[in-house]
């Protein structure tokens, strides 16, 4: 054969080859794979103090230390979207939503927290959300507690304080009783390990209670006995007839060891997602229950080693070890990133990061949002759904949020890369690795107040123009991407080529 035969065959075999291995690539979400969008309640809403609202925790915080918003912005007016919940609405289903994840504020129709006091205007207002959802075909996903406390429960302790799961369950119980006939998805609480932060620090998350190390613990004790007795209550109680799943969302980056043949970075990366998913999943979703034992070996060890008499790990009961295992219907997981995770003594004595131990850090080469912890690691993402999946094989996952925050540009390539990357990836967790992930919520629909960081992370896939007194809603190119990918069920081939770089 001549050589220029042979270029050319050789050629075809190549163009053959990588054409049946893009056939060969499964694109396509699974049947009754849900697609949609998050937010959450003080994000969104406004009108703080509208119709009967209560305050809460981030209402309190923000208005006594306006330094703490960025620019001095907080809540008040967010969104507006307790007035303007219909334009949101639209957005989804301009954006091909087939499912929207939102919160209750629970001061809104609870102003003391408590059931003495209930505000038919809060009631009204998520019937509203909700019926017009179902009227679009877009099935609601409902979050109980996404950070924002009736202050009036703060006044008693907040959530250190054991009583808080009576009252939690109350409300709970209000929920189900007001909106279960619709609502087939119910989340109890948001990123436990991130709001009990509040009771860990100076400022940035409210109530801001610096008991470091102990607040903390003392929070997540109380969200998972409160957990546990939700699920528990519409297991025995409205399983029956309302026909629903009640579920808990926990937050995680994926942790890499940093060197990946190091035993003792292995043990890092184990040691992380056992200290953050663990602290709740171990408890509530493995047969054994309880904490994970690294937690409690490393924080007895600690606490002893500082003089202390007890424990800062709270002890369940044999009763509550028992009661509280297995009372998931599935596991909520927020991700945006990935750490490289090393052993190493880290952090004040005593906290969380300290008793942990554990140090992560970033590889320079990624590409990192305006919010300053979020990086576009795809493959870590299908590395920690196959965690997830292996150290709890028996629940189904929602990916409840995901994103990437930028400054707002209208042409928001970085966050079409970024969910066409982490989206691909989550395929091949589901149609190669087997997992059983069955749904996905992008954060988020619209920008939103992000927290402490105000308007200046921007993450909506819609644009709000927070220079308008009116804010208005306006698609950025993302909207158009996920609209399609949404509307196709699936994910554009050229997205499946992302690797470990480091
Ligand atoms: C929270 C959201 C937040 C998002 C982006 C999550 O930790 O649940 O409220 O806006 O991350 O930072």
């Amino acid at each position: 054969m001549a050589p220029a035969e042979m270029l050319s065959l050789c050629l075809l075999v190549v163009l053959a080859a990588a054409s049946a291995s893009a056939q060969e690539i499964n694109n396509r979400f699974p049947d009754g794979f849900m697609l949609g969008y998050a937010t959450a309640a003080y994000q969104v809403e406004g009108a703080w103090n509208e119709d009967g609202k209560g305050e809460s925790i981030w209402d309190h915080m923000l208005h006594e230390h306006p330094e703490w918003g960025w620019n001095g912005q907080n809540g008040d007016v967010a969104c507006d979207s307790y007035h303007k919940y219909a334009d949101d609405v639209e957005c989804l289903v301009n954006a091909s939503a087939d499912a929207y994840r939102f919160s209750i504020s629970w001061p809104r129709i609870l102003p003391t927290g408590d059931l003495d006091n209930i505000n038919q205007a809060g009631i009204d207002y998520y019937n509203n959300l909700i019926n017009l959802l179902l009227a679009n075909n877009i099935q609601p996903l409902v979050t109980m507690y996404h950070w924002d406390l009736p202050q009036a429960l703060q006044y008693i302790g907040g959530w250190p304080n054991p009583i808080m799961a009576d009252y939690f369950v109350e409300y709970a119980r209000l929920l189900f009783d007001t909106y279960g006939d619709r609502v087939k998805w119910w989340i109890t609480f948001n990123e436990p390990s991130v709001f009990a932060g509040g009771y860990a620090s100076t400022g940035g998350q409210a109530p801001a209670q610096n008991a470091v190390g102990i607040g903390d613990y003392l929070t997540y004790y109380t969200v998972i006995n409160a957990h546990a007795r939700v699920w528990h209550l519409y297991n025995d109680t409205y399983r029956a007839t309302q026909q629903g799943y009640v579920g808990i969302t926990l937050n995680s980056d994926w942790a890499e060891p940093l060197n990946a043949s190091s035993p003792t970075d292995q043990e890092a990366s184990e040691r992380s997602l056992q200290f953050g998913l663990g602290a709740f999943g171990h408890a509530l979703f493995t047969a054994e229950g309880d904490w994970p034992p690294v937690m409690r070996e490393r924080i007895d060890a600690n606490s002893a080693a500082e003089g202390r008499p007890r424990s800062r790990l709270p002890t369940f009961t044999q009763q509550e070890i028992e009661y509280n295992r297995g009372t998931t219907d599935f596991i909520g997981i927020n991700t945006y990133g990935t750490g490289l995770v090393t052993l190493g003594e880290t952090g004040s004595i005593p906290s969380f990061a300290h008793d942990q131990g554990v140090i992560a850090s970033r590889d320079p080469s990624w590409v990192v949002g305006s919010s300053g912890y979020v990086y576009m690691v795809p493959w870590g993402f299908r590395k920690l759904m196959n965690w997830v999946s292996n150290t709890y094989p028996q629940y189904p996952i929602i990916v409840t949020e995901n994103g990437f925050s930028d400054l707002g540009e209208t042409q928001d390539d970085q966050r079409i890369s970024y969910h066409g990357h982490y989206l691909a990836e989550l395929l091949n967790a589901i149609n190669i690795d087997g997992n059983n992930v069955i749904g996905y919520m992008a954060w988020s629909i619209i920008d939103n107040l992000e927290w402490g960081q105000g308007f200046r992370p921007r993450w909506g896939v819609f644009k709000v123009d927070t220079d308008d007194p009116n804010l208005p809603r306006s698609p950025k190119a993302s909207s158009e991407f996920m609209g399609n990918i949404y509307t196709t069920r699936t994910v554009p081939l050229e997205y499946f080529n992302s690797t470990r770089t480091t």
